[in-house]
């Protein structure tokens, strides 16, 4: 307990400029809770998925505010992921020496789409199966490799009991094995070659502090927070679960959620021969891009006006995504018979 006490660690953990990243590492805790008590109930065969969620949702005692702490964390996740990742790339945070924290928090924020790809699958609904149809012809399209890694996904031409195992063991082993992995890797770079200072003061202000009990009482009480305000919300709207999935119903169209509109957009604009456009060259640029961000800017300040060539090109970015999605929204939302 001493040693715990004498522990010195910055101050500026949870600071007006740290919380996205401290909200992150909350949301992924809550994750993984949440994750592995519904896991106590679940069971991932194709007869009794859908029961199983329906009864942990409706019949356990708490049931549904945990499915729903599940369900609301990883939408919460992808927003505070992109504020997190907005405000990096405006104070420069991958220039040198820090591209590996970049490049490392770039790779921990792709696992969160592949979590959420695995799951919507596991409650064997209809928008969870069709969904996941959808995305199994979108890989397929991928010349040379597609076919195969559609099979190496279901163990089969058919989405069926061998692809809800293999689905559900990347969702709770192998996924999170990786991105506990990865998060160690960016806080290693992170710890290694210090953080990015606000841009507003250039020297080096951070004083240490006691780890225990003043750190740690902020990440609790922010774990407290978060927890209570996702579990009232979990509580008051029920985490969504569609009608149980009929492979025969090749009539119903899922309707995209909300982060892939621009996606789904993008995929019905190149249609047919021209698909693998929209589906993998867009996506697989702009996360190239991302990558490669340190290598296209090398300039020296880190100021905003001084990199306003890169700015405005992310602004254009930013502006095509966000015109596609409200496309995509306005074609599955506004008026389309579903
Ligand atoms: C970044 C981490 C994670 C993300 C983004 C994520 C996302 C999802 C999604 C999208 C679903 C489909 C249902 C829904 O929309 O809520 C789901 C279901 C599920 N997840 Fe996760 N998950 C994560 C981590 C975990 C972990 C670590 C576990 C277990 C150790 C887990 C266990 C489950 C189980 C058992 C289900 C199916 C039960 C149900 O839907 O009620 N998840 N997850």
């Amino acid at each position: 307990m001493d040693r715990l006490r004498s522990l010195k660690i910055h101050d500026d953990t949870l600071n007006r400029t740290r919380f996205c990243g401290a909200l992150l590492v909350i949301l992924i805790v809550l994750l993984f809770l949440s994750g592995i008590f519904m896991a106590f109930y679940y069971s991932p065969v194709p007869g009794a998925a859908y029961d199983s969620v329906d009864f942990a949702l409706f019949n356990v005692p708490f049931g549904g505010i945990v499915k729903g702490v599940h369900h609301y964390a990883w939408n919460l996740l992808l927003i505070v992921l992109g504020i997190h990742l907005f405000r990096a790339f405006i104070v420069g945070a991958y220039k040198a020496p820090r591209q590996m924290v970049w490049i490392s928090g770039v790779l921990v924020m792709l696992f969160v789409p592949l979590f959420i790809i695995t799951g919507d699958l596991l409650p064997w609904d209809q928008k969870g199966y069709w969904s996941t149809q959808v995305r199994l012809s979108i890989i397929s399209s991928i010349p040379l490799v597609g076919d195969l890694l559609v099979r190496l996904l279901q163990g089969g031409s058919l989405t069926g009991v061998v692809a809800l195992t293999r689905f559900y063991i990347l969702h709770i082993l192998l996924l999170p094995g990786l991105l506990i992995f990865l998060i160690v890797v960016h806080f290693h770079f992170i710890d290694h070659y210090g953080i990015t200072e606000p841009l507003t003061h250039g020297t080096d202000q951070r004083v240490k502090t006691s780890f225990f009990p003043n750190i740690l009482n902020r990440w609790l009480f922010l774990f407290l927070i978060v927890s209570v305000i996702l579990g009232l919300i979990g509580w008051y709207w029920t985490a969504p679960l569609g009608d149980p999935a009929d492979p025969t119903d090749s009539f119903y169209v899922p309707r995209p959620e909300w982060w892939v509109l621009f996606l789904n957009q993008l995929v019905t604009i190149f249609k047919g021969n021209y698909m693998i456009v929209g589906s993998m060259i867009i996506p697989g640029g702009l996360i190239g891009l991302l990558f490669a961000l340190p290598v296209i800017d090398r300039s020296p300040g880190r100021h905003p006006i001084g990199r306003w060539k890169l700015m405005l090109a992310a602004a254009v970015i930013t502006v095509a995504m966000i015109g596609l999605s409200i496309m995509g929204y306005v074609d599955h939302f506004v008026g389309a018979a579903y």
